[in-house]
């Protein structure tokens, strides 16, 4: 079998090259069936693994037809994006409810508790179907992907709709910071803000710590919403978030500088808007490559554009931003990241809110 022998070989020296630069592109990651239920698709986010740079994971809130309860659906890329095969699903495993919104993946970085380096996180809503509830779990696969297991419970709030009164807590993101893992999401339980900005800290992955305010504004119904994080070259961190109550525009997108990513609170927060006007609002996501000079470049993402905001000062206040247009299309909360190349970002949507023929793309871009 001479023949089979070197195929073999030759695929092995293939696969462990990393491919670095792609063509851009736009690849369908996702197109669902009609009988989808609108908006069909939303809310993407994928991870691209360490220790493999060809390796990309999506998921996405997935609005397939109940039953079965809806679920994370986890499909991976091993060519940087380009095509995509469908793995597995995450799916409930605890409460009957069904991974209804906001899902986040998350490789650990370091050994965490029982959890090695190397261990995918899912962070997302657990919610019934009449929405009753809105439960922030997190799930862990130790086989990159292939399989996951509840680990714990980390926030649990109300009703699942945005209404100031109502108790719900949506939107996390994760971080490591000092030999932790931080959880950051939207809160709505607390009677002195319609929503306020949040996060936990866990050294096991399963003991969670107090809920820590991050965004919080003293006029009860103005909402920071949406939490990313970036961590800049200069030892900072940014934190953006949409802010329905902002003086330019309602949901704004606001950013904070702070040494430490767990101190938000205290620092002032900015608008971004380009030097030619342009004022993103809306679902935004930050993060910085080190691609664009000394300071590298910061890109943020918002729903109201299908361009990205740069900024190649590390933000400082004054400091300018602009506006360059690119090959995807918006979409609500559209995810950022930086490829192999780190001239080149990934732009990941899953359409837009009550979209009737949203898909899930992902679009890779040359700054
Ligand atoms: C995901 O779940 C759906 C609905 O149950 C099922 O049709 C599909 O085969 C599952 N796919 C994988 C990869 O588990
Ligand atoms: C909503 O669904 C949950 C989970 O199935 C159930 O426990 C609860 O009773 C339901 N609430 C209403 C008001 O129907
Ligand atoms: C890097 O950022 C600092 C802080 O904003 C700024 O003073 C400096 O001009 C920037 N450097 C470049 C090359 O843009």
């Amino acid at each position: 079998m001479l023949f089979s022998t070197t195929s073999t070989l030759f695929f092995a020296v293939v696969s462990v090259q990393a491919l670095q630069y792609v063509e851009p592109f736009t690849a369908t990651i996702f197109a669902p069936p009609s009988d989808y239920i609108v908006p069909r698709t939303l809310y993407a986010r994928t991870l691209r693994l360490a220790n493999d740079d060809n390796v990309i994971l999506a998921t996405w809130e997935n609005y397939s037809p109940e039953p079965p309860l809806v679920y994370f659906p986890i499909y991976r890329s091993t060519d940087l994006g380009q095509t995509w095969t469908h793995v597995s699903n995450i799916t409930d495993q605890v409460n009957g409810w069904g991974l209804r919104y906001q899902p986040f993946l998350y490789e650990v970085v370091e050994d965490i508790g029982a959890f090695q380096a190397g261990t995918i996180l899912c962070a997302g809503n657990s919610i019934p179907t009449n929405l009753s509830n809105t439960q922030i779990d997190l799930y862990a696969s130790t086989d990159k992907g292939y399989t996951w297991t509840f680990i714990s419970h980390i926030a649990a709030g109300g009703e699942a709709l945005p209404d100031n009164g109502l108790t719900p807590v949506w939107e996390p993101f994760i971080l490591t910071y000092d030999h932790q893992i931080v959880v950051y999401y939207s809160d709505q339980r607390d009677p002195d803000h319609g929503q306020k900005l949040v996060h936990q800290v866990s050294s096991d992955l399963i003991n969670w710590g107090e809920v820590v305010d991050d965004a919080t504004y003293d006029t009860y119904d103005w909402r920071p919403g949406m939490p990313t994080i970036a961590e800049l070259p200069n030892g900072q961190y940014i934190f953006t978030y949409e802010f329905y109550g902002a003086t330019e525009a309602n949901f704004a997108v606001y950013y904070r500088l702070s040494d430490s990513p767990l101190t938000f609170d205290s620092a002032q927060g900015y608008v971004v808007e380009a030097v030619t006007g342009e004022l993103p609002t809306s679902s935004p996501y930050v993060n910085w490559t080190p691609y664009g000079g000394v300071n590298g470049t910061i890109v943020v993402s918002a729903n109201s554009h299908s361009g990205v905001f740069l900024n190649t000062e590390l933000a400082a206040p004054g400091s300018a931003w602009t506006y360059v247009d690119t090959t995807s299309s918006r979409s609500y909360t559209r995810e950022v990241k930086v490829m192999p190349s780190d001239n080149q970002i990934m732009l990941t949507g899953g359409g837009v809110l009550n979209g009737a023929s949203n898909t899930v793309t992902a679009t890779v871009i040359n700054l």
